[in-house]
């Protein structure tokens, strides 16, 4: 694999031995992966950074690397973490403990610590520019939205990138690597709007295409709906890159690039008479994955306006970011509180034990990608339910 000049120079140790040993992994994946140069990415995303998954092995690594004096290359945010660092939920001390080191370390390192899944909402990502995101529904948000390049990369590999500021070229990060192998048609007159179904449809298409790359012919009525449908194709698909027509950019090029594509057509009437809530037996609401925007929480704002005085019997969780609890006034916060609706900061529920916690054993939820995790990661089961729905089990049950 080609390197130039400054590339060699960080892989024999001219900056220092992390930088060596970080260029080293890169390089050597980079030949397993047949790439034939590294390119400069502008900025990086870090997953898997909870204590509940990566332990004390994965902080001892963090640790080891600040006491190198490793810094971040490029800029660089992280996921959530296993807490909220605003309350602690009654989460055990020892736990928050840990959690804050890796955080503290990650922070040494220069990260910046937003600790969200849902970085795409608060940068300007340019089209057909290189980043190296290891959060699947990100990856698949800046990919589709922005056409903005990344592979579905993991954790510790996005640590070393964002050290050496370079990944190799290889997969998604070629134009060639990103020519939509299946034309999928939803069939249905109006836009789809609907979080759940959004949330189905994408589970449905990375089903029946596995690691082909669709390029998907629907109409969406909002972000909210395409962050759903993303986040459940990525947890399905192995790279979690498609093309969306008339919303990625350059989408006439890739249609036009394709070569005899296979066709899929999908009746989404088919996805909609199978959604219905089964049974209400749940503990708590979760809603919030990926992380609540300013615009999904103005919608459940705007939804406890109308409620009045009335106060949700099961307790309702939204994960959302720090930017958008910033944005809201203190009498927004305690409205919401006073109806039993809780935001929830720099956290998401399968990395984190916060609602065990609490006291939720079941949840309602409209994430499919919570459906496939909570089980699998904390053991908490689920119900599903559909946007406003979600509210409505809360408050009249
Ligand atoms: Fe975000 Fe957790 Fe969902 S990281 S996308 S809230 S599973």
């Amino acid at each position: 694999m080609y390197l130039n000049k400054y590339e060699e120079a960080m892989l024999r140790g001219d900056y220092g031995d992390a930088i060596a040993r970080a260029m080293q992994v890169i390089v050597r994946v980079g030949d397993v992966l047949k790439a034939d140069r590294l390119i400069e990415i502008e900025t990086a995303h870090i997953a898997g950074v909870s204590y509940l998954t990566i332990g004390d092995p994965g902080l001892e690594y963090l640790e080891d690397l600040t006491r190198s004096n490793a810094k971040f290359h490029v800029f660089t945010t992280v996921n959530p973490v296993g807490i909220d660092i605003a309350n602690d939920w009654g989460i055990e001390k020892e736990f928050i403990d840990k959690q804050w080191k890796i955080i503290n370390a990650l922070r040494s390192m220069g990260a910046s610590l937003w600790l969200t899944c849902t970085p795409y909402e608060y940068l300007r990502i340019r089209s057909r520019t290189y980043h190296a995101w290891a959060e699947s529904n990100a990856v698949a948000y800046i990919n589709a939205v922005h056409d903005a390049w990344t592979e579905k990369l993991p954790g510790p590999f996005v640590v070393l990138s964002a050290l050496v500021g370079r990944v190799p070229r290889y997969g998604l990060y070629t134009l060639k690597g990103r020519v939509p192998t299946h034309v999928v048609k939803v069939n249905g007159k109006q836009p789809i709007n609907d979080p759940l179904i959004a949330g189905l449809l994408g589970k449905k298409i990375a089903e029946e295409i596995g690691d082909g790359r669709p390029y998907l012919m629907a109409r969406f009525n909002s972000n909210a709906v395409i962050k759903q449908l993303l986040a459940s194709y990525a947890t399905y698909s192995p790279h979690a890159f498609m093309v969306i027509d008339e919303l990625t950019p350059n989408h006439k090029e890739y249609f036009t690039m394709m070569d005899k594509p296979e066709k899929i057509d999908i009746d989404i009437s088919d996805i909609v008479k199978n959604a219905g809530i089964k049974n209400h037996d749940f503990d708590a609401v979760f809603l919030g994955c990926p992380h609540y925007g300013i615009d999904e929480v103005m919608s459940v704002v705007n939804y406890v306006r109308n409620k009045g005085t009335k106060k949700a019997k099961k307790p309702v969780y939204i994960a959302t970011t720090s930017f958008v609890i910033n944005t809201l006034s203190q009498g927004i916060i305690k409205m919401l509180e006073d109806s039993n609706i809780h935001l929830v900061l720099t956290t998401c529920p399968v990395v984190s034990p916060f609602l065990k916690s609490v006291g939720a054993n079941t949840v309602a939820t409209e994430s499919v990608k919570q459906m496939y995790y909570l089980p699998k990661m904390v053991g908490i089961n689920y119900i599903s339910c559909n946007g406003i729905e979600c509210l409505d089990i809360a408050f009249d049950e």
